[in-house]
């Protein structure tokens, strides 16, 4: 098993960029990162992914994709199985977005399915949980973040485990401009690292990456990772400006 160099900052670029758009925000990410110790992983829209691939090729960036389906293959129209993503060159995976639960009617349940088919195929997911602004402000957020990891994440192997990257992704800061405080993150990661812990054992919660995710810039990248349990970001609109992106990473490399 090896780990991934800490911090991990991953770009969601979730329905944005044609393939030549792609290719130029890729190009100029690759030209623009020069420094090493961290972990970048672009995750563009499915059409772009092999452009992607080809664009980072020999560098040490990785693809990731933003969403799998279970199945091998099959009558699954508008589907896409983790073959077709290895196949395209991704190593990693997006499962469980909020958009994802809230849009296309994902559970727990079927976030747990995804999670083994790519395990399976040695994709390594990417998995997000977080919760509502009225979750939070009844004061349900860990036990929504308690019964997200128990429902499809907890029952794994300590093998498969390891090979998870969580993203602590609070709804009401998505897209919103209202990052969560460093305090509000850290609250809720070090909950979350404290179930791995209490599963798995303290090894296991130590190397475990947990990003957070939520309105992350350049202006508040540096204060939220300095929390001890943010181990990166999963940025979502600053990272369709390699500027931005590269900033973030940067500010997160020199905590
Ligand atoms: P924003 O960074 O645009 O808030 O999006 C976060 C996100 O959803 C990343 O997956």
């Amino acid at each position: 098993m090896d780990h991934l160099k800490k911090p991990v900052i991953a770009g969601n670029w979730k329905m944005n960029k044609t393939i030549a758009e792609a290719r130029e925000l890729a190009l100029n990410i690759v030209n623009g990162w020069t420094e090493t110790g961290a972990t970048l992983i672009l995750i563009p829209p499915f059409t772009a992914i092999q452009e992607v691939r080809r664009t980072v090729n020999g560098t040490e960036i990785y693809v990731g994709a933003q969403n799998v389906f279970w199945e091998d293959q099959g009558a699954f129209t508008g589907e896409i199985s983790p073959l077709q993503l290895k196949e395209a060159g991704c190593g990693f995976v997006v499962i469980g977005h909020s958009e994802r639960r809230q849009y296309f009617g994902e559970t727990d349940e079927t976030v747990g399915k995804k999670v083994l088919a790519a395990l399976n195929h040695n994709l390594r997911p990417i998995v997000c949980i977080g919760e509502t602004l009225e979750e939070r402000e009844a004061g349900q957020t860990l036990s929504k973040i308690t019964s997200q990891l128990e429902n499809s994440l907890l029952t794994l192997s300590e093998n498969d485990f390891q090979k998870i990257i969580l993203a602590y992704e609070p709804i009401w800061a998505i897209g919103t401009g209202k990052n969560a405080t460093p305090a509000q993150a850290e609250e809720v990661q070090a909950y979350i690292r404290n179930l791995i812990t209490r599963k798995y054992g303290k090894e296991v919660a130590d190397y475990a990456i947990i990003l957070y995710g939520g309105s992350v810039k350049p202006a508040n990248a540096f204060s939220l990772i300095k929390e001890k349990d943010v181990d990166g970001f999963l940025v979502g609109g600053a990272s369709l400006e390699a500027e931005s992106f590269l900033a973030i990473a940067r500010e997160a490399l020199r905590a």
